[in-house]
């Protein structure tokens, strides 16, 4: 075994062969550190392989039995982790410290130990008494969860081949080191071997593995994105540590759907599920001021309601503001420019802030209508009436774009009783007859809308 010098970022993995004060690859700061590798060398031509044995071939089709799911009854995991965890997959829960991680994953483990399963939580972070006194807070304390703190690889192994659970979690990945590497735990080397070795346990025994990942901006430690590809599922837990709420995502799933996610809210008890998740994002739906949208998004299986702000403001500065909270600030440059070549709307000048209620994170274009309803509203100080759902995808030319699932839309909008819709002109309802249905063909069929709103608001006031 030779001894070889590989310097490796420790924010996104990229390896070279010389140090740098700057990240080739990824272009961050002093996050490039040497980690040596023992690799076998076998004379001056190289290494060999030594001579493998040939794998019986099969056919795409045959008998596949699918998976039994482990289901921990807490119905927003198992819904992200695809109708429950799979035995024997590796699992990835990756978010920002302290966003809840350790308390999600010990109430999974607790509701699967009520139901009569072996479960081990393997402690890198928190001292046993630490962990007890969660428990304590979550009333989980005499919840029959295996327990251990313990950062070495090896002797973790040795626990869960000994112990054989159905599900292990170990909190954090970060924390864990093996003997076999010379580099500090948290480094990218250390993450993937701890990693390969714990998810090689998994498929051995068939415990669900779940590894808990912490995620820092700074690249300071590794983060789990290095890996997001040795594993079957990544969930990712996001939220605002501001507002109660926390989003489970999944990002990737071999064993299920990757756009699902999960609501939770944070409270003293610990994480409880939030079933109707509409109401929590839609605002309180008081006096409507200008400015505000109610968007009729799709998040996975699942339409949720979200209340799009914004504001225009004239600008004290020289180059505007465009800050966005929740939305890609790209996008609501787009809708900008379209607002103006194609509607002759000028919002130049002013300030504009975009924030979407409750700190919630909305990704599809569906939303851009309402941003631009939105936009439009805070502009000419119109109040976009309460009780309508808007979406619609806002193409560049101006046109609004149909998008999918508009009968699950509707249908939220309905079961939380709002009574107007404004959505593309291309879209078919399908005969959907609970709402009153406004439909645009283009920019300009909203800023005739949204001036026909200011006409009767005046006449009104
Ligand atoms: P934690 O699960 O330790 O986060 P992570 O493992 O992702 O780092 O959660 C820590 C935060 O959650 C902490 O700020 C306290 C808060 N919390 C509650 O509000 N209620 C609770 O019942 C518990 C256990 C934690
Ligand atoms: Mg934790």
């Amino acid at each position: 075994m030779a001894k070889v010098s590989n310097f490796v970022c420790q924010s996104c993995g990229g390896a070279s062969s010389k140090w740098s004060g700057r990240c080739d690859n990824c272009g961050g700061w002093n996050t490039v550190i040497e980690e040596s590798l023992a690799i076998p060398v076998s004379g001056s031509k190289g290494a060999t392989l030594p001579k493998g044995r040939s794998i019986r071939l099969v056919g795409l089709k045959g008998e596949s039995p699918t998976p039994p799911r482990i289901v921990t009854g807490i119905g927003e995991l198992d819904r992200v982790a695809g109708g429950g965890f799979v035995p024997g997959s590796g699992v990835l829960i990756g978010g920002d410290p302290g966003i809840g991680k350790s308390t999600l994953l010990l109430q999974a483990l607790a509701a699967l130990a009520r139901q009569g399963e072996r479960v081990v939580y393997v402690s890198g972070e928190e001292a046993i008494a630490q962990v007890r006194l969660r428990a304590q807070r979550l009333g989980l304390d005499d919840s029959a969860v295996l327990l251990a703190t313990e950062t070495n690889v090896s002797d973790i192994l040795a626990t869960l081949n000994e112990a054989t659970p159905t599900v292990a979690v170990i909190d954090s990945i970060q924390t864990i080191w093996s003997p076999m590497i010379e580099a500090a735990p948290g480094t990218v080397s250390q993450l993937k071997a701890g990693a390969e070795a714990l998810i090689r346990f998994a498929k051995q025994k068939g415990t669900a593995t779940l590894l808990v990942g912490h995620v820092t901006k700074d690249g300071q430690i590794a983060g789990p994105k290095v890996i997001e590809h040795m594993v079957d599922t990544v969930l990712y837990f996001e939220g605002d540590r501001g507002h109660q709420f926390r989003i489970l995502r999944a990002v990737k799933n071999r064993f299920g759907p990757t756009d699902e996610i999960g609501v939770f809210e944070m409270s003293d008890g610990g994480l409880a599920e939030v079933t109707n998740p509409s109401r929590l994002f839609m605002g309180t739906g008081e006096r409507a001021a200008p400015g505000t949208a109610v968007f009729a998004g799709v998040e996975g299986t699942r339409p949720l309601l979200i209340e799009v702000q914004a504001l225009v403001a004239p600008s004290p500065l020289g180059t505007p503001r465009r800050t966005t909270v929740g939305w890609d600030s790209n996008r609501l440059a787009m809708i900008l420019a379209v607002l103006e070549a194609r509607a002759g709307i000028t919002i130049g000048v002013n300030d504009v802030f975009l924030n979407v209620a409750g700190g919630l994170r909305v990704r599809e274009p569906a939303a851009d209508l309402a941003v631009a309803a939105a936009l439009l509203s805070s502009l000419t100080g119109t109040v976009i009436p309460a009780g309508t759902a808007i979406f619609g995808e806002v193409a560049l030319s101006g046109a609004i774009r149909p998008v999918s699932q508009t009968e699950a839309r509707l249908k939220e909008a309905q079961k939380l009783g709002l009574r107007d819709a404004v959505i593309a002109a291309a879209t078919d309802p399908a005969g959907f007859r609970g709402l009153r249905v406004k439909s645009m063909e283009t920019i300009m069929d909203l800023v005739a809308w949204s001036a026909s709103q200011e006409r009767g608001q005046r006449r009104i006031a």
